[in-house]
């Protein structure tokens, strides 16, 4: 069936009540199932899965309510796992799990000791309880309080037995140093998260964690915005388009600054969501799954969807005045590279000519060092643009469409690819231009002075890391074909390295590194390292000359897309000692073995 497009408004997640404040602003943040319409008015209503604050239940959404929090005031939440029926019953996953994966896989029996799901009738799909864990991507925090993949819980079910081991390895340990550390006390099913908000102003996120199935409770709705304001680092509230939403703002508001997070999303006729639950659409894969085969029956290398959602709707529309808007722009998608802009036509022959060009001002973590106008943006999965786009001298009534012109699969690089499907995933939303209601009082993007950047001091070391594809001939236990990450031996050849290797990079905390990120792979991977803001140095080709990183890319960042064959060259700073992850952002990779864990060492 087709879904009719700018059928509905843009939904602007309002603000999450924290509830309590005094030094700190305290959250309760469940994780819970309810329905919710993605698809146009008519068609039917979604299930999904959303935070929300139990004590305002009206605050369950997909995505979440916002979270507003000031540089260097903490926020405190207690992250509550309810995915749990009516009758307080487990429920199980919306999406098909995939339990040969290196996956939390809940342990089954009394004892805790039997590895098998015991929630499962084997060879049965998975349908034992959920796990979770909340990361806030870009948060610069202690490592009990970054959702690290192996410190999930299950919800505090009736139906789990007692005794029944209903967290992951890391979680005790990290509920103990968290209770002596800030005096919280971790309940049944719930983990309390303290964030000191260090770091300079930008759009933060949070989203499930989990290990293994992160992919899917992602995209079964975990994620929401978290917006850092303040500090020397920031900008006057009237030199930016704003407002943005506050809590207790009065209905009816207008608001000119405005975070959309864009992902793609494939329903069934019914309305519920879509994920591939097997490998037979695979191209490679040709036989059929056996279940003592060491290869998935599930994973899909990638998946890239077929309809477009901001902010939770398919292809909404956003009436805009005459003005300059500021947008927090998150990609959200699982795989899906974006490459947005602003056209007349959204059926226009790809290239399209942009209609408007919008300047970026910040990236993952803050400003850029000075705005940047750009006819197109390019945003891979999980980084963030802070864009104004000035709409001023429109007339009321004209339409315009952001585009994506990324590809229908795994983004390469280059121009040398087919634009997404113009009349589907090639189309994001509409902006409505409606008369002026109230005079812009904003500075002109090409006169503001951003906050000054502080590029990072010499490098104590650099370490060079991979990029590689390996099968599962040698790795045992993934798919045929997966990517890896890991290390370079001295002839230079990628070291594939799983989950469960043991550590291999440790920086000494308060050290600065470079790593030299060599990919070996045909695809571009975005990749993530917890704990830091780097600097992206450099790109290189082999045999060529290192290349400056682009316009965009030259504040503070938290993600990096690391280009096929290309060393890409990130410096960090490593602050605090514990033990983190990094990994690629592409889901289904981190999903798949392409994360690894490594430990900031305490210094001497
Ligand atoms: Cu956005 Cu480790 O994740
Ligand atoms: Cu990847």
């Amino acid at each position: 069936a087709k879904i009719e497009k700018y059928a509905a408004e843009l939904v602007i997640p309002p603000v999450m009540p924290p509830d309590r404040r005094g030094g700190t602003d305290r959250y309760t943040i469940a994780v819970r199932q309810f329905r919710q319409r993605l698809l146009p008015p008519g068609s039917p209503a979604t299930t999904v899965w959303g935070y929300g604050s139990p004590r305002h239940p009206e605050t369950f959404h997909y995505p979440a309510h916002t979270i507003e929090a000031q540089t260097d005031r903490p926020v405190e939440v207690r992250w509550v796992n309810q995915l749990v029926d009516a009758r307080g019953r487990h429920l199980p996953h919306l999406l098909p799990v995939d339990p040969t994966l290196h996956w939390a896989n809940p342990p089954g029996g009394a004892s805790g000791r039997d590895s098998r799901p015991s929630f499962t009738s084997t060879p049965g799909p998975y349908t034992g309880p959920v796990p979770i864990v909340t990361h806030l991507h870009g948060g610069l925090n202690d490592e009990e309080n970054d959702g690290y993949p192996e410190a999930w819980y299950l919800p505090a079910a009736r139906d789990i037995p007692r005794g029944h081991a209903s967290a992951g390895s890391f979680y005790e340990e990290f509920r103990r140093k968290s209770e002596a550390g800030n005096g919280t006390r971790w309940g049944r099913g719930d983990a309390v998260f303290r964030y000191g908000n260090r770091g300079r102003p930008a759009a933060l996120w949070f989203h499930d964690h989990c290990l293994g199935i992160t992919r899917l409770n992602i995209y079964a709705g975990l994620a929401g915005f978290y917006l850092l304001r303040g500090g020397p680092a920031d900008l006057g509230r009237d030199v930016l388009p704003g407002p943005a939403p506050r809590p207790g703002d009065p209905p009816g508001t207008r608001y000119y600054e405005i975070p959309i997070v864009i992902q793609d999303r494939s329903f069934n006729t019914d309305g519920s969501l879509a994920y591939p639950a097997s490998r037979a659409a695979f191209d490679g894969f040709k036989g059929p799954y056996a279940p003592a085969s060491d290869i998935s029956p599930i994973w899909n290398p990638e998946f890239f969807a077929d309809t477009m959602l901001a902010n939770g709707r398919t292809w909404p529309v956003l009436p805009v005045e005459p003005r300059r808007y500021r947008f927090r722009l998150l990609n959200g998608c699982n795989g899906r590279t974006l490459i947005l802009k602003i056209v007349t036509d959204p059926l226009a022959r790809r290239p399209a000519s942009a209609a408007l060009t919008p300047w970026q001002i910040g990236g993952d973590a803050g400003f850029l060092p000075a705005p940047v106008r750009l006819d197109r943006l390019l945003i891979a999965p999980a980084e963030r643009a802070d864009v104004i786009v000035d709409f001023t001298g429109l007339p009321a009534g004209t339409e315009l469409y952001l585009i994506n012109e990324g590809p229908d699969t795994v983004f390469k690089g280059g121009t040398d690819f087919a634009p997404a499907n113009p009349r589907t995933t090639g189309q994001v939303m509409k902006f409505a231009v409606r008369p002026l209601t109230a005079p812009d009082r904003s500075t002109p993007p090409e006169q503001l002075t951003l906050p000054a950047f502080q590029p990072l001091g010499a490098a104590r070391r650099t370490r060079r890391l991979s990029l590689s594809e390996a099968d599962s001939a040698r790795l045992k236990g993934v798919g045929p074909r997966a990517a890896f990450l890991g290390t370079l031996d001295r002839a230079g050849r990628p070291v594939p390295l799983t989950w469960d290797a043991p550590v291999t990079e440790d920086p000494v905390a308060g050290t600065t590194e470079i790593w030299e990120i060599h990919n070996t792979t045909p695809d571009a991977h975005p990749i993530h390292i917890h704990e830091v803001h780097f600097q992206v140095v450099d790109r290189q080709r082999t045999g060529r000359r290192a290349r400056a990183p682009e316009a965009w890319e030259r504040g503070p960042k938290d993600t990096v897309l690391a280009l096929p064959n290309e060393i890409t060259r990130v410096k960090a700073r490593f602050d605090r000692a514990g033990r983190f992850v990094w990994h690629c952002h592409l889901l289904e990779h981190e999903d798949n073995e392409m994360m690894r864990p490594y430990l900031i060492r305490a210094a001497r």
